[in-house]
Order: C-alpha cells, then sequence, then structure tokens
C-alpha cells in the first residue's frame, strides 16, 4: 500500500515522500482500514516545519491526524465493527493498555498517521461516522470539531440558544465552531484577515465579522456588536496574540474556550475576575465527547464546511494551500 511520510528532521512540503509500504493485518482487537479521506490541521503544519514542541519528527513518520475510511477486516475479538463499516478515527488513540485519560496519544505524531492508503488502529481508537457524512466530512471531525465542540458545548457548560459566539479566525476550528454554535441557536461572530473570509462566513450563517486587521482593537467592534453585552462564549485560538482583546469581548459570566498557544505571559486576568468570567483550557476532547459530538452531527445534519479536497497524488498542494492561509474551513485530501 501507498503512504506518505515526513522524512526524519523535516521542515518543509519538500520533505513529504510517497513511499511503499507492506500491508498489516489486524492483531487483537484492532481494525484493519482503507483510508478514503483526511483533512489538515494547524498543528500539522507545525509537525512538518519543525516547529511543534510536543513532537519532533525524528524518524520518517506518515502525516496527519485526522482521517475517515472502511473497515476492511477485523482481528479476533473485536465486538464494535465489521467489514464494510464506515468509521472515523479519534484524535486520541488507546496505547499500551492504558485508558484514554490515562495515556492518549495521538496519530501523525508520535503515532503514524492517517495520509496512507491502509491503517491498523484499535476498536477502541475508532468510531461510526455520523449520519450520512461523506469520508471528506467526516475526517473533519477528531480534532478541529472536537475541539471546537468541547468549548462550545462541553467545558464549563454549554451554548444556549441567544447567545453569542465569538469565533476568531476562519481556520478549521472556527468555521465548524460556526457551524455547531448555530445548530445549538447561538449568533455568531468572526473575525478575520479578510473581508471576503468574512463575507463567506456570513454565507455559512455569522451574523457579523470584525476584520481585525482593519480594526485592529475588535474587541470594540464585538462589543458594539452586541449593545455593549460582549460575547458568551469565546473560541480563543490566538493565543497571546489576541487573549486581552477577547477578554475586554467577554460578556459577564461568560466562558473562554482556551485552543490557541500560547507565545508569552497574559494580562488583564483581572477583567475575567470582575466579569466573572471563566476560561477553559481545552485539549480536543475525550471519547465520550467525541460521541456525543458525533450524534448531534448526524441528528442535526451538520456537514462540515471544507474549502478544497486534492487528490492523494497531489497531497503536497494540500500543505501549500494550508500554508497561503487562502482557506476556509478545512483541507481535505481524497484517499482514493
Ligand atoms: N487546544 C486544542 O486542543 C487545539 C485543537 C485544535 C487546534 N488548536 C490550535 O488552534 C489554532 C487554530 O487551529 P486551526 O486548525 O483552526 O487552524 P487553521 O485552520 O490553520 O486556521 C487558522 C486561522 O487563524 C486565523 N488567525 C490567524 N491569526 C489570527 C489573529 N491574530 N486573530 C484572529 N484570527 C487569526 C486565520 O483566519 P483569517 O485567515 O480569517 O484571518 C486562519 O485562517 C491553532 O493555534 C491550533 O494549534 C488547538
Amino acid at each position: 500500500m501507498h503512504a506518505y511520510v515526513l522524512t526524519a528532521g523535516c521542515r518543509s512540503v519538500d520533505d513529504l515522500r510517497l513511499i511503499e509500504r507492506p500491508v498489516v493485518n489486524p492483531g487483537p482487537g484492532q481494525v484493519r482500514i482503507r483510508l478514503r479521506a483526511a483533512t489538515l490541521n494547524a498543528r500539522d503544519r507545525a509537525i512538518l516545519k519543525g516547529n511543534y514542541p510536543p513532537f519532533a519528527v525524528t524518524r520518517d513518520i506518515t502525516p496527519l491526524s485526522d482521517g475517515a475510511g472502511e473497515v476492511i477486516a477485523v482481528g479476533a475479538g473485536v465486538t464494535r465493527f465489521k467489514a464494510g463499516d464506515r468509521v472515523v478515527a479519534g484524535f486520541f488513540q488507546p496505547k499500551d493498555g492504558l485508558g484514554l485519560d490515562e495515556g492518549p496519544v495521538q496519530l501523525g505524531g508520535p503515532l503514524e498517521g492517517v495520509l496512507a492508503e491502509e491503517i491498523v488502529l484499535d476498536q477502541d481508537g475508532i468510531e461510526p461516522i455520523p449520519g450520512d457524512l461523506s469520508f471528506v466530512e467526516a475526517a473533519c471531525l477528531p480534532c478541529a470539531a472536537m475541539t471546537a465542540w468541547n468549548a462550545l458545548m462541553e467545558a464549563g457548560g454549554s451554548v444556549k440558544p441567544g447567545d453569542t459566539v465569538l469565533a476568531l479566525g476562519t481556520g478549521g476550528v472556527s468555521i465548524i465552531g460556526l457551524q455547531i454554535a448555530r445548530a445549538a441557536g447561538a449568533r455568531v461572530i468572526v473575525t478575520s484577515s479578510s473581508d471576503a473570509k468574512i463575507e463567506r462566513a456570513k454565507t455559512i450563517g455569522a451574523f457579523a465579522g470584525v476584520n481585525y486587521r482593519t480594526h485592529v482593537a475588535w474587541e470594540k467592534e464585538v462589543l458594539r456588536l452586541t449593545g455593549g453585552r460582549g460575547a458568551d462564549c469565546i473560541l480563543e485560538v490566538g493565543g497571546f496574540g489576541t487573549f486581552s482583546h477577547s477578554l475586554a469581548a467577554l460578556a459577564p459570566r461568560g466562558r473562554i474556550g482556551l485552543i490557541g498557544g500560547f507565545a508569552g505571559s497574559v494580562e488583564n486576568l483581572s477583567f475575567l475576575r470582575a466579569r466573572r468570567g471563566s476560561i477553559h483550557g481545552i485539549a480536543v476532547g475525550t471519547r465520550e465527547m467525541f460521541q456525543r459530538m458525533n450524534h448531534a452531527f448526524a441528528v442535526q445534519g451538520i456537514k462540515p464546511v471544507v474549502d478544497r479536497v486534492f487528490p492523494f497524488a497531489q497531497a503536497a498542494d494540500a500543505f501549500r494551500l494550508q500554508e497561503s492561509g487562502d482557506f476556509v474551513g478545512k483541507i481535505a485530501v481524497e484517499i482514493g
């Protein structure tokens, strides 16, 4: 079977190679999957560039954490799946007998990833594809959608009808967050560097958008758009550069899902106290959350927004588009 690898010490998309690998038969409790689609996350770009502190590419490894496909064989003792089932991999995988909450490890580093024609996974590391989602749409769920769902619907409460949600930027987490928040009855404000992307976000259901390049103090626009109240829940994907603005845009008793990485210390935490707000650290989500989210996607018919789908042979172009920033929502690779 064919698989891509990032070569040890990789720094750019030129270090992505297509190789031939022997097929692996599933062991006890394992499932062999013919992968059909994969999607990219910001983490994959960081790994490719050797700029992801939790994981350095010191050996050749297949990239990407998020994939979906079809079961083609099951090992002894597998009870949850059979050949022909449509499945999506979880972001965290069980390993060495550890439960998912004890020692979760991720696909695409340190575990071999999903930019390949096949993968063998533990049956507890995969879930059925919800509803009638395509393989490409299902491959948007494990990291981006799970993270947004956790911040909006799990961490410290859940978004209610009539709430205002603020999503920073128009990338994978924020756009699927926009879709989830709309399904929960909230109105959504996005920020973006691009007016054209704001218009696109409005077609996906955003109530308003603020260009953070032309409105450097964009929190003031968020307050204006909400009659001075601010946002009840914020998807904080920006980190150090955006955090103080997000705090200032927070409604009384609002929640911030802390998603993007911090580059330094954070000021203005006393404002959070005065607002009686809360911040929740988000690390994608647990298997139970993944199951709750997938149920909601099936019932609500939520289809993740995918900007471009590249054929397997042109996977490198998917990384190039990600690097350009010229996309809204997710970027996918269709694997035959
Ligand atoms: N904690 C977790 O579990 C977790 C899980 C997933 C992702 N993350 C982190 O969350 C962040 C987003 O991930 P992603 O996969 O959604 O990334 P992505 O698809 O690459 O999207 C990034 C988007 O961020 C926006 N952006 C960049 N600088 C910004 C700024 N100063 N203010 C507002 N928006 C800005 C851009 O939007 P415009 O082009 O519209 O300006 C860009 O499209 C990354 O830092 C990632 O590492 C964390």
